[in-house]
């Protein structure tokens, strides 16, 4: 049997975190794994893509400074390292700021690309989902720290993100004791509450306030009240970038979106914290973990679920299942169709994972 030629470019998109060069290596490791041309009656090629789908829009004159060929040598080492090493940006070509979604396509067939792999979030998926629609071949691979994608129980990133929170948690624990202060940490998500949960949960934060339940300020300084009286001397707060009092409105750092319609969240730690101080006369401080939360090197888990993620991308591309995003659903890796998970957040169950009354996880969480 004759053995065919094909081409697949791989790409990173959205917010940076960690896995992501891990899936990268991935599926150049196992596309390029030339025991197995035989059996696949193919042998690939591996282009990547810099800049997420910035990379796709060039001109004949920079077309190399966004188009790189990979080798198993090149990314030998990248499972270990943070971050993204092919670059990222929020570039969406679809936009009416950008409109260059027939370049991007023009440029796929220029490139000779027979399959687009993009791994990020629902911004770089909705892309990859337009573009299935226009017959290109692409493949999805989830990331995100917000963990807020549908379709999937688990997106690169989070785990390292949340050890990352949990690691400054812990640091701030210290200086809170020492001086009985009452700390706020503001923990990025968007309008998800997910890294706020569970990095709250793992830190043993004292109220843990997230998007999907708008929080009472009274009953904020009631709950930590509370515990002074029991004799506490300090105090965590973690609140998520996106969380607000009812009746409140999102704190956002400027009025500017992005290229996919986003605001840019932060502030609300700051506010929270000032509220305390006022009311309670306890000293607090406000702390934004921002940027650090995505930075770092990859949890185990991470460059695992890089690994089974670009390998199962590679799978279905050999297999020829395109418009799909692989998946981790029920403690296996499959796919399911990218059109199924754009467009929708995946947000915490407050009737079973969060406690209403003490602003923290759920004490209940048997399921049967
Ligand atoms: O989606 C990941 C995320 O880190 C969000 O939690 C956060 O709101 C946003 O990206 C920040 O974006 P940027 O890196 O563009 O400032």
């Amino acid at each position: 049997m004759a053995i065919k030629h094909s081409k697949i470019g791989v790409l990173t998109g959205g917010g940076d975190c960690a896995g992501l060069n891990a899936a990268v290596k991935w599926v150049v490791n196992t596309a390029l794994d030339s025991r197995m041309d035989d059996r696949r009656g193919t042998k690939f090629e591996v282009l990547g893509i810099k800049d997420g789908w910035k990379g796709l829009a060039f001109d004949s004159e920079n077309q190399s400074d966004y188009v790189e060929q990979l080798t198993r040598e090149t990314v030998s080492d990248w499972d270990r390292q943070g971050g993204t090493n092919l670059g990222t940006s929020r570039y969406n070509p679809y936009s009416s700021k950008f409109k260059s979604s027939k370049l991007v396509i023009d440029n796929i067939s220029k490139l000779g690309l027979d399959v687009l792999i993009a791994i990020g979030g629902d911004d770089t998926l909705t892309v990859a989902a337009k573009l299935s629609q226009e017959g290109v071949n692409v493949i999805g691979i989830p990331k995100t720290i917000d963990g807020d994608l549908v379709g999937t129980d688990y997106t690169l990133g989070f785990d390292t993100a949340l050890e990352v929170v949990v690691d400054i948690v812990d640091r701030l624990r210290t200086t809170a004791g020492s001086h009985r202060r009452i700390m706020v940490i503001e923990v990025m998500g968007r309008h998800a509450g997910w890294l706020t949960l569970r990095s709250g949960e793992a830190s043993g934060a004292s109220i843990i306030l997230i998007p999907e339940y708008d929080f009472s300020l009274d009953r904020v300084n009631k709950l930590l009240t509370e515990r002074r009286k029991a004799g506490v001397r300090s105090d965590i707060v973690l609140v998520a970038e996106g969380a607000k009092p009812a009746g409140g409105k999102l704190v956002c750092k400027n009025d500017q979106k992005d290229s996919f319609g986003h605001e840019s969240l932060g502030g609300i730690a700051d506010y929270l914290s000032n509220e305390i101080n006022n009311y309670l006369r306890i000293e607090s401080r406000s702390v934004v973990l921002g940027h650090i939360q995505r930075g770092g090197i990859p949890s185990a888990h991470d460059r695992q679920m890089g690994r089974y993620f670009g390998i199962a991308a590679v799978n279905l591309a050999v297999r020829k299942e395109f418009g799909k995003m692989v998946s981790y659903l029920e403690g296996k890796i499959t796919a399911v169709p990218i059109v199924n998970v754009i467009g929708k957040t995946k947000l915490v169950d407050i009737k079973t994972m969060y406690d209403t009354d003490s602003y923290n996880g759920s004490e209940n969480i048997l399921t049967e």
